[in-house]
């Protein structure tokens, strides 16, 4: 069976695009892409269509990251009977997914990014939206070190 992770940001054009390509390479890197189904979405569909956010893109393609998901929103009906794992980017989008869970099985399928840290003391991707390089820096740092504990979790 693969394994199937949903990465789940506010609008889906920064953190979970990131975090979906981020992970894939991870994988990838392992010989075991196709071992896994990696997508994400939005809590909001603001920006629903769009590709990733271009300074999300330009920061990411510097370390090889080619980020080619279109935005869309969490899709009540259908995401969580899709994925094993919802990983959301901060404590907002964790309380709004909480919020659409149906059942004590929906519950069990989220987590937060930053609990899979392994170096960084973090506890949430920070919205780069508003800010500078540093920022969009920042996310790729802690995506990076996230994926891996994320690989072990799903190990056991
Ligand atoms: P993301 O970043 O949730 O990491 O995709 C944001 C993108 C758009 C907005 C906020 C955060 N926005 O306010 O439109």
């Amino acid at each position: 069976m693969k394994k199937k992770v949903l990465f789940v940001c506010l609008g889906n054009i920064c953190r979970s695009p990131s975090a979906e390509a981020v992970f894939r390479g991870f994988v990838e890197a392992k010989g075991e892409g196709s071992d896994f189904i990696i997508d994400s979405c939005g809590t909001s569909g603001w920006h629903a269509g769009e590709p990733a956010d271009g300074r999300m893109q330009q920061h990411a393609i510097k370390r090889n990251y080619k980020l080619t998901s279109i935005s869309r929103p969490f899709d009540e009906a259908s995401d969580f009977d899709n994925f094993d794992m919802v990983v959301a980017m901060d404590q907002s989008n964790l309380s709004a997914l909480k919020a659409m869970a149906r059942n004590e099985q929906d519950l069990s399928k989220l987590f937060l990014m930053t609990d899979f840290s392994t170096s960084f003391d973090y506890d949430h991707v920070p919205d780069p939206y508003y800010g500078g390089s540093k920022g969009f820096e920042l996310v790729l740092d802690l995506l990076e070190d996230a994926s891996e504990g994320l690989y072990k979790e799903l190990q056991k």
